[in-house]
């Protein structure tokens, strides 16, 4: 029988929870025995660390956040944190970890499978920002809320004849402001991987207002600056009544979508009979809507691409 430990680190994502849940159900299914650790590497660390039965995750399927808790650890990062933790793991006769999160938390997970302990990744970030795999868990969500905010931001935008900037996270990917962009309807997207000009924005608001655009919606991710001064130059230049609304950690919250829990529960599943094949230093993902598995080094070496065309017809669409 295997012990399987579980974390959730770096950012929560909606949908964390049903991973969670997928995973522990799944492993007790195949005969494991399962210890939930809180907070992250951090939590590993200190020893914050406790059984988990069927029951620990009843009635979380739904639920946003992660009921184990979640952190950004330092310490982790230094040969002698890690140390620590395999010393936890071991006094817990924990065999295998499953870890969510995103490319920092498999950075952890695969210096863990260095030092010889078994460890899969679960891509739980709403960053979308995994070039191996399609979409990561809580992405979706994200998408939701950003678009129902850019929809509640419309209405006083087109009352007030403004031009409303909102800020979308993301990091340095802008996926998440390229999408909810596209399903929002914005007129002007700005994103990391495609930088453009005050000047080259300002023309655009200029064209929309000569064709009788009173009011405009610019999504900003926040990868490509401070929104603020990018909304200063753009109202010096245009003379445009400009606000700027930073969605911030509201986009991090929430009921994961039917898509989310779909997704979480497929990957928890794939996660753990991956670890029960003796398979370790892997992550799972999907990838033409298929379950997908891959080395966690070679998955973190991918570089994602730009989505051009999507990028463009946004443009298209925004004429
Ligand atoms: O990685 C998820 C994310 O929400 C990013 O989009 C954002 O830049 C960052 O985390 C914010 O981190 P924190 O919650 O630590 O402020």
């Amino acid at each position: 029988m295997k012990t399987i430990g579980i974390l959730t680190s770096g950012g929560d994502a909606p949908g964390m929870n049903a991973a969670i849940r997928a995973v522990v159900r799944s492993a007790i299914y195949y005969g494991c025995k399962v210890y939930g650790i809180n907070r992250g590497y951090k939590g590993l660390i200190e020893d914050d660390v406790q059984e988990m039965n069927l029951s620990s995750v009843g009635d979380i399927i739904h639920r946003g956040g992660t009921i184990l808790k979640s952190s950004r650890c330092e310490e982790f990062k230094t040969e002698e944190g890690r140390k620590i933790a395999v010393k936890v793991l071991k006094k817990y006769g924990i065999d295998c970890l499953v870890v969510i999160g995103g490319d920092g938390s498999f950075n952890g997970a695969s210096k863990l499978s260095e030092l010889g302990f078994p460890a899969i990744g679960i891509p739980g970030t709403i960053d979308n920002d995994l070039a191996y795999t399609d979409y990561t868990i809580g992405y979706f969500t994200a998408i939701e809320t950003v678009i129902d905010a850019i929809g509640k931001i419309r209405d006083t935008s087109s009352s007030h004849e403004r031009v409303n900037i909102v800020e979308v996270m993301g990091r340095h990917c802008g996926d998440l402001a390229l999408y909810s962009g596209l399903a929002g309807g914005a007129e002007t997207i700005i994103l990391p991987e495609h930088p453009e000009s005050i000047e080259g924005i300002c023309d655009r608001l200029e064209t929309t207002k000569k064709r009788g655009k009173k009011h405009s919606i610019i999504v900003l991710a926040e990868g490509v600056g401070n929104a603020h001064e990018i909304g200063k130059q753009i109202a010096e230049k245009t003379g445009s009544d400009l606000r700027v609304t930073i969605l911030g950690h509201v986009q991090r919250g929430g009921s994961p979508s039917a898509f989310d829990r779909i997704l979480a529960s497929k990957l928890g599943v794939r996660a753990v009979e991956l670890l029960l094949d003796g398979k370790s230093a892997r992550v799972v993902g999907v990838k033409d809507d298929k379950v997908i598995d891959m080395d966690i080094h070679e998955a973190l070496a991918m570089k994602k691409e730009f989505d051009k065309y999507t990028y463009k017809m946004t443009k298209i669409l925004s004429i």
